[in-house]
């Protein structure tokens, strides 16, 4: 017997950040909005906890007990004390190391095939405390949806979107480290007041009437000045998105994964052929949101 789940990427269509915080960590207004790029993670049961991953990327993607899938399973046995003797299978198709959530895919999508592999019986609140002690995106995997992540981006309040919006994402070679990018952004503010992070009510709005202009507006990612202080060769790829007739772009998350959207599905594959024939990126992927969150397969 096996369990599989299917789990989505995200992208931040607002990520303010403040100060950093006595533990290391900084407050977030973090609005995610979950994206039509999927993993998908399968548990049978094994004598020992194994990872493998399949996909094109899968080189990239760590075995050990650093993966975020092997590190839920772990974590839910010890909270039930049993031992976490199971095979996970993830068949990556999310940009690995890029900014888009996808080792907070991985990680969410374990737990919830541990939990019903098992039978451990997690409510959906227990599910979500054990996501956010795995990191601060892993909740709102589980979720999918959209939702502003307060706190370091763990405490999730769902949000309404009111129609579907496209979008395409490059993927830059190599990945960018988050801590590495939070870092920057605090040297960046050094000296400076950092303002406490807050939701914009227009973005707000814009997602709840499914208006793309007024979308496009006001996404804003406040770890871009440090991805691109770390990475400027991706002010490149911005360009080329927007020169190819993207309506806004943005670097997703902490990068070096880079967002664009734009006004249909039409517009999505010819931003993303020219995104490839500019040569700036890797690869490109189209995907519309929102996507629904952790979904077991089968069920
Ligand atoms: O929570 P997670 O393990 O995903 O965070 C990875 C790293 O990103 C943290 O160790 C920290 O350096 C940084 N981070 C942060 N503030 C947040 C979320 C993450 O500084 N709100």
């Amino acid at each position: 017997m096996s369990v599989t789940v299917r789990v989505p990427a995200k992208v931040n269509v607002q990520l303010a950040v403040g100060a950093a915080r006595p533990d290391g960590f900084h407050d977030l207004a973090n609005v995610f909005l979950a994206v039509s790029l999927y993993d998908v993670v399968t548990v049978t049961p094994a004598d020992a906890l194994t990872v493998t991953c399949s996909g094109p990327d899968a080189d990239r993607v760590p075995l050990d007990g650093t993966n975020l899938a092997a590190r839920a399973a772990e974590l839910l046995a010890s909270r039930h004390g049993i031992e976490p003797r199971v095979h996970i299978h993830i068949e990556k198709d999310i940009p690995v190391a890029g900014g888009m959530a996808g080792g907070s895919a991985d990680g969410a999508g374990a737990l919830l095939a541990c939990d019903r592999l098992w039978g451990t019986g997690s409510s959906p609140s227990d599910l979500l405390e054990l996501c956010a002690e795995l990191g601060s995106d892993v909740p709102f995997s589980l979720a999918g949806g959209a939702a502003l992540g307060i706190g370091r981006g763990e405490q999730l309040s769902s949000l309404e979107v009111g129609g579907a919006f496209h979008w395409v994402f490059a993927v830059a070679d190599g990945g960018l480290s988050t801590p590495a990018v939070y870092r920057e952004f605090d040297r960046l503010a050094a000296g400076r007041a950092v303002p406490e992070p807050a939701a914009d009510p227009v973005l707000i709005d814009a997602l709840r009437a499914g208006d793309v202009n007024a979308l496009a507006a006001s996404l804003a990612n406040g770890l871009q000045p440090a991805a691109l202080s770390l990475r400027p060769e991706l002010a490149t790829t911005l360009d080329a998105g927007l020169a190819g007739g993207a309506l806004a772009a943005l670097v997703s998350g902490s990068g070096p994964t880079t967002a664009f959207l734009v006004d249909s599905q039409e517009s999505a594959d010819k931003v993303a052929a020219g995104l490839l024939a500019s040569g700036t990126c890797r690869a490109a992927r189209v995907a519309s949101s929102p996507a629904p969150g952790a979904t077991v397969l089968g069920d």
